[in-house]
């Protein structure tokens, strides 16, 4: 019983500590999701969007999540407990780990599928297949009762399991090897993908903005797509930056996750709308996006056998080193609120989340007809959570750490001995003590009709 609150896991490392931060950060949400919001919601508008969301709220909250954490060393929760004892601000604990559940409840049917296109690359699944009969392999896989829900329960399995061994050993080993081979292969693919007849017009569906194309749904999307890539605003950077050292420079760490994030999703743009288009595909394709464009790139490719292979198992490693921040979210609350094992918070957090995930992967196909707000179950807890539960999650953290925490602390905590100069700091301060709250706060307002633009 030693693995409770007495004892606290630490990084190991400087890199320990950005490479896990960056596997929370990089994964489905850069790959698989960024490239399907972005083709539904007019390309490079929302890139754009996106993008200024990323620096003038994405960063900020960052820096303050891993400040909440660092300076209270606990959970997600616990973390305002004992940095605003007796007061509501705790409560943001709990909106995160909701948010965590219905996150990782369709994230694991996600990566499930992904298991599935390992697979398919082994068996050489592709290179045999017209466009249209990889367009069916997907809506067949999605559509099916059994194989993607066994999918995702063995993906959970394994979330469950490196959990358990621990943030040392678990969290920080897996991160830090494999991302830089993620960003050649997605340079690879970009190069052969631009290099087809026809992806002149994916360039310029990505980087040629036409903002009236815009619509306030686009906006809301691209806000809560910048919570959710940068693994913003349900407490897991709290948590992992109760596991960080005092003396790491958390300035640094923020903007190098922050640009390592961008850039992928960036390149995975531009490995797949100049594809989409030279095959014409739909860009509005939805989430099988990636699923049915790649395929027909490997199939063109030399070396697309290994390529597919090689993509996939990243892609799933991605989605691990993500899912694992988002699952310890839960077992760190279960674990230091309920008094809980590491095994016995993990057992019972995995047992839950998959349980909704199956309902998740259901919905693609027997649950079809189930649907909330003409959302699927699927699309429900992807909307809900990304839209609404990040959004007024990192809302209200920008807020204690603009208004409550104060600027003395913001410097002790950030600066690690002078680091932070006094601009930086006033900029931050006045990112999350106005910026980030009223434009977090108008765009929601914007979707519930109080304000119309
Ligand atoms: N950022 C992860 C991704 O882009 C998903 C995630 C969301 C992880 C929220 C943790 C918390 O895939």
């Amino acid at each position: 019983m030693s693995d409770k609150n007495q004892s606290r896991d630490t990084f190991g490392s400087k890199f320990g500590v950005i490479a896990a931060a960056a596997g929370s950060a990089v994964g489905l949400g850069n790959i698989w999701k960024f490239p399907y919001i972005a083709g539904i919601y007019g390309g490079a508008a929302f890139l754009f969007v996106y993008l200024a969301f990323i620096v003038a709220i994405g960063l900020p909250v960052m820096l303050s999540e891993l400040i909440i954490g660092r300076k209270s060393q606990r959970n997600a929760f616990g973390a305002f407990k004992v940095l605003a004892p007796g007061t509501p601000w705790k409560y943001i604990g709990i909106l995160g780990v909701s948010a965590a559940f219905l996150i990782l409840s369709f994230y694991g049917v996600v990566a499930g599928w992904s298991i599935q296109y390992i697979i398919l690359s082994v068996k050489d699944g592709f290179s045999s297949k017209s466009p249209e009969e990889i367009t069916s392999l997907f809506t067949a896989l999605t559509e099916s009762p059994v194989k993607p829900v066994i999918l995702q329960l063995t993906f959970m399995l394994i979330t469950g399991a490196i959990v358990i061994i621990g943030v040392k050993k678990g969290i920080e080993k897996y991160t830090k090897i494999l991302m830089p081979v993620l960003v050649v292969i997605l340079i690879g693919l970009s190069i052969k993908s631009v290099s087809l007849e026809g992806a002149k017009a994916g360039l310029d569906f990505l980087f040629k903005p036409d903002f009236s194309k815009l619509t306030g749904d686009g906006v809301l999307s691209a806000l809560g797509h910048a919570f959710f890539t940068l693994s913003l605003g349900m407490g897991t950077l709290i948590t992992y930056g109760s596991y960080i050292s005092k003396n790491n420079n958390l300035v640094s760490t923020v903007i190098q996750v922050t640009i390592a994030d961008t850039v992928i999703a960036i390149l995975a743009g531009i490995a797949i709308f100049p594809a989409v288009f030279a095959f014409g595909i739909a860009p509005t394709e939805g989430p099988g996006l990636i699923f049915i464009t790649l395929p027909n790139v490997f199939h063109q490719m030399p070396g697309g056998f290994v390529f597919s292979i090689l993509f996939f198992v990243l892609l799933t490693v991605a989605a691990l080193t993500s899912s694992i921040s988002i699952l310890e979210v839960v077992v760190a609350y279960f674990k230091e609120e309920f008094n809980m094992g590491r095994k016995g918070a993990t057992y019972l957090a995995t047992i839950l989340i998959s349980i909704l995930g199956v309902l998740c992967s259901l919905s693609m196909g027997v649950l079809s007809p189930y649907t909330f707000f003409g959302l699927n179950f699927f699309d429900l807890m992807d909307w809900i959570s990304a839209n609404l539960l990040l959004p007024i999650g990192g809302l209200f953290i920008a807020v204690f750490v603009g208004w409550f925490f104060g600027r003395k602390k913001v410097r002790e905590e950030s600066a690690n001995g002078g680091k932070l100069s006094g601009v930086a700091l006033s900029a931050f301060i006045f990112l999350v003590k106005f910026i980030a709250p009223i434009a977090i706060a108008i765009v929601l307002m914007n979707k519930v009709g109080l304000l119309n633009f």
